[in-house]
């Protein structure tokens, strides 16, 4: 079947693989207008790494969608990345204060406890799905925990996640998925109510418990803020992760001389983690973004109210920032990718994705000392870029 031209971007086809089609739309002057598939209205799609940067954080371009439209009642209170400063600074602070680099670190042979555990279930000579068997799990356990999240719960708040993120882009979402997402999102709205008040009235060391004090410490958070943050973390926290897991391993599995190279030196692993962002990124587009005055960006006027789509996958394939953009080098430097975003905005768990990747590939190479993919099915997103499944010839019996 053939997509309407209004698909443009979101055509089924060019999701597959949106590279070719990224390095069209680079090379056109301006920005291309790509129309919302529902036929209302539509968004400014920029492609290129200097307008993708200044995008990212240039203040004139609001977040919150309530500053440029009417959107009626929310059915959640909104979370930092959707909001501006002050309300972002305050959101992001209490979270940063919970969330440090010491906690972090600190998860670092824990993690690699949980691969582990995942990978004592490859068996010689058997076929291993790498995606729900090793890639999904890992990051939700993670987060879980952190989180404070009882083990019989994860089930069904990995399930509530994927339902939402599978059925919340409007791009690719069917009337049972767009179902489906509103109430897994509710589900997890009403989960976590609840655990923040368990964890109020008795107190852990999880993260939920930090955010709490911090809440009741550092100044107050509008009514459902705290939970709807954690809603963020949950979501940004591991559905992100998963995809640089599986679309690391995909890159390494199709380059198997880089593969080789990180084999014969494991220190690279950093510098290929970072190419395995830059070379097909977890969050091929920004979150919303839309001008609150007009404005020129890479020489697109850009109207007052009018929505923008910073491009991170196209950003991170132009040759005017990456020498032979299209090759995977795991050694490249510097490399300037826009993957965890830039400005106010940063991912706040880029430290934390970096180590779970980290640990996932020195486990998984460990117990697979040879990889071949067999076969592989990928998610539809336009926001998102991931698999389903990902197929390997299990280690020689
Ligand atoms: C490879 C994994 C990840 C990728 C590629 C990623 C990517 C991103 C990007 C692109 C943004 C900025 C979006 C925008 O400006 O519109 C962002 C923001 C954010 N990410 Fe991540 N992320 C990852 C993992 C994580 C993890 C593990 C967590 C937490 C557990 C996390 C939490 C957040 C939060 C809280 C924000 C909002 C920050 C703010 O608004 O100030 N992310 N992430």
């Amino acid at each position: 079947m053939t997509a309407p031209r209004s698909a443009g971007l979101f055509a089924p086809d060019i999701l597959a693989d949106p590279y070719p089609t990224y390095a069209d739309l680079r090379a056109q002057p301006g920005a291309f207008w790509q129309p919302h598939p529902n036929g209302a209205g539509g968004m400014w799609m920029l492609t290129r790494h200097a307008d993708v940067e200044q995008a990212l954080k240039d203040q004139r371009l609001t977040k919150d969608a309530s500053r440029v439209r009417d959107v009626g009642d929310q059915t959640m209170p909104s979370h930092m990345l959707d909001r501006d400063p002050p309300d972002h600074t305050r959101m992001r602070n209490l979270v940063a204060h919970a969330f440090t680099p010491r906690v972090i670190e600190g998860q670092e042979a824990h993690i690699r406890d949980i691969a582990r555990t995942l990978l004592g279930r490859v068996e010689l000579g058997q076929p291993f799905e790498a995606m729900r068997n090793y890639a999904m799990p890992l990051p939700v356990i993670v987060i879980a925990e952190l989180l404070g999240v009882p083990e019989d719960d994860r089930d069904s708040f990995r399930h509530w996640s994927s339902d939402f993120i599978d059925g919340s882009d409007f791009a690719t979402a069917t009337p049972d998925t767009a179902g489906k997402a509103q109430q897994g999102i509710m589900a997890l709205g009403g989960y976590f109510t609840e655990l923040v008040e368990t964890r109020r009235a008795a107190p852990t060391d999880d993260l939920i418990s930090h955010l709490v004090r911090a809440e009741e410490e550092l100044g107050a958070l509008e009514p459902g803020e705290l939970v709807s943050n954690c809603l963020l973390l949950v979501i940004a926290g591991h559905e992100t992760t998963v995809n640089l897991i599986g679309n690391g391993l995909l890159a390494l599995l199709n380059h198997p001389e880089e593969l080789a190279r990180l084999r014969a030196q494991p220190t690279l692993l950093p510098g290929a983690i970072e190419e395995m962002l830059r070379y097909d990124p977890p969050v091929q587009r920004a979150l919303f973004r839309a001008a609150l005055e007009d404005i020129e960006i890479g020489g697109q006027r850009i109207g007052k109210g009018e929505q923008v789509s910073a491009v991170i996958g196209a950003a991170n394939r132009d040759s005017s920032v990456f020498p032979d953009p299209n090759a995977f080098d795991i050694t490249r430097s510097p490399n300037r990718h826009l993957s965890f975003g830039r400005g106010l905005h940063f991912c706040l768990g880029a430290p934390l994705a970096k180590l779970e990747a980290r640990v996932a590939f020195e486990e998984l190479l460990h117990v697979f000392p040879e990889m071949k993919l067999k076969s592989l099915t990928r998610r539809p997103s336009s926001m998102f870029r991931g698999l389903g499944e990902l197929w390997l010839d299990g280690p020689p019996a």
